[in-house]
């Protein structure tokens, strides 16, 4: 596929997982839209990115946004009480892609623990200890939260999604990733941030994962 002709829509690209994946999509010769709250954020990229000025929880803005794009790339998120985003923004951006005339398949970052992911976190004691103790030092209502965007992205079955869920993230280099179903045992505890961003341009070509939750671990 010629990459010029593949639109991406990236939401979440002024933030800690979102540059990388900005920075990837501009080396891979995408054509880029990026929703942005603070333009400004982006200056470094003008000319080189479409962007669309607003927030999240702007239908029409949205719809801007995804209307033309081949795939929606998001890591949308805030831990700013109480202004949780995640279910807000994702029941937006399903409406606003089933709206559209492209129809783009749907990336979305999730984390481990949540959903049938809390299985496989149960079967290692790191990860169920992580598990019991994330909810009352993150908040309970942040996951509650993205639990509730990952179950309205199972609910659209017209959208083609795929539910990617973290594991704790830092900004080291990429280590190389592993794909994980429920089914399988918990990996590693932390993964890079530009893991993550490999992970989500692969699936702008690779649908191996589409209609599916799976868990990302570092290798
Ligand atoms: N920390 C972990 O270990 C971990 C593990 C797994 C998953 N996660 C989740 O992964 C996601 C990404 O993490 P991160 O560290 O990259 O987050 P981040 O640095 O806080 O980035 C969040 C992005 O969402 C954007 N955003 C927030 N509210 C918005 C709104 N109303 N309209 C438009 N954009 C909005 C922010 O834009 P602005 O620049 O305008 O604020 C920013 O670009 C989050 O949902 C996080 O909870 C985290």
């Amino acid at each position: 596929m010629d990459n010029q002709n593949t639109t991406i829509a990236i939401i979440g690209a002024t933030g800690a997982t979102g540059k990388f994946v900005l920075q990837k999509a501009l080396q891979a010769n995408y054509n880029i839209k990026v929703l942005a709250r603070s333009p400004q954020k982006l200056d470094e990229h003008k000319g080189k990115i479409e962007i669309v000025k607003g927030s999240i929880s702007d239908l029409n803005t949205v719809k801007s946004l995804v209307e033309g794009s081949d795939v929606v790339l998001s890591s949308l998120g805030t831990n700013k009480k109480p202004n949780y985003i995640v279910e807000k923004g994702v029941k937006v951006i399903l409406e606003a892609i089933q709206s559209s005339t492209s129809k783009p398949r749907f990336i979305h970052m999730s984390a481990v623990g949540l959903g049938d992911s809390i299985i496989q976190c149960r079967k290692s004691w790191l990860w169920t200890l992580i598990v019991k103790l994330s909810f009352p030092l993150i908040g309970s209502e942040i996951f509650a939260d993205m639990e509730r965007a990952e179950e309205l992205i199972s609910q659209a079955t017209d959208v083609k999604s795929v539910i990617m869920r973290a594991a704790i993230l830092n900004n080291e280099p990429a280590r190389g990733y592993i794909v994980r179903s429920s089914t399988e045992p918990a990996g590693k505890i932390f993964i890079s941030r530009e893991d993550i961003a490999n992970f989500m341009l692969a699936s702008v070509t690779d649908t191996t994962f589409d209609g599916k939750a799976v868990s990302l671990f570092s290798s």
